[in-house]
């Protein structure tokens, strides 16, 4: 399968959320990724269920959104109305995550579920079964414009193993510190999704960069 490519719109100038939903409709984005943070689970807060629904509103790609909040069974329902199409929950944040990832399927939506650095993957073990998607953190969540953390590459490569074991269909998405220069090699360790911020919506041409990482040139 082609890779995809989720902006991360944490970098997007929130000043003129049509115009960069326009610039993303218009691009070889797949996805439009959309980061949630309470301030608690992660030292940022960034925005809520408004701004989800006007992107909803405006995108023709569907919404990637991750959730960096503590107990996200409290508003999975709220998400799914809000237009989310792929919901992800961080693993450290779930004390009955297989009831979370079941409860967000049953709802129509893809259910991701995100390690953080320090996690390993061999916990997913008895969660791959049920889950679309696993998304490795590859900066300490919170932030962009992070540095890309080198380890991430052992954890990609083990993931892809454990899933091409078990003959699942999930696919991998890396998120925090993606680039022109890493990424060609996240595709080759195996990963399906590459979520970017800064290096997009920093970059003078938005839309070159997305077909850069698209097509690894
Ligand atoms: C960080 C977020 C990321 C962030 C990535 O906690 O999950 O999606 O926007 O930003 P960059 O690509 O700038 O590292
Ligand atoms: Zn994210």
């Amino acid at each position: 399968m082609n890779h995809l490519i989720a902006p991360s719109f944490l970098a997007a100038n929130f000043g003129n959320l049509e115009k960069e939903v326009t610039v993303i409709n218009n691009s070889q984005a797949d996805w439009i990724h959309l980061d949630i943070m309470d301030g608690v689970f992660v030292p940022n807060i960034s925005f809520g269920f408004p701004v989800i629904q006007y992107v909803k509103k405006v995108s023709l790609k569907p919404l990637d959104v991750h959730l960096m909040i503590i107990d996200p069974d409290r508003y999975i329902k709220q998400f799914f109305e809000a237009g989310a199409d792929i919901l992800t929950v961080q693993y450290e944040a779930c004390t009955h995550l297989h009831r979370t990832v079941n409860e967000i399927r049953n709802l129509g939506m893809k259910s991701g579920v995100a390690l953080n650095p320090h996690t390993p993957v061999s916990l997913l073990k008895n969660i791959l079964p049920y889950i679309d998607m696993v998304l490795i953190m590859t900066v300490n969540p919170g932030f962009g414009g992070q540095k890309f953390i080198m380890e991430s590459y052992n954890k990609i490569t083990e993931l892809h193993s454990m899933i091409n074991a078990g003959g699942y269909n999930v696919l991998i998405e890396v998120d925090g510190g993606v680039d022109i220069e890493n990424a060609a090699k996240l595709i080759e360790s195996g990963v399906n999704v590459l979520v970017a911020g800064s290096t997009i919506f920093s970059s003078d041409d938005p839309a070159e960069t997305i077909h850069r990482l698209k097509y690894l040139i």
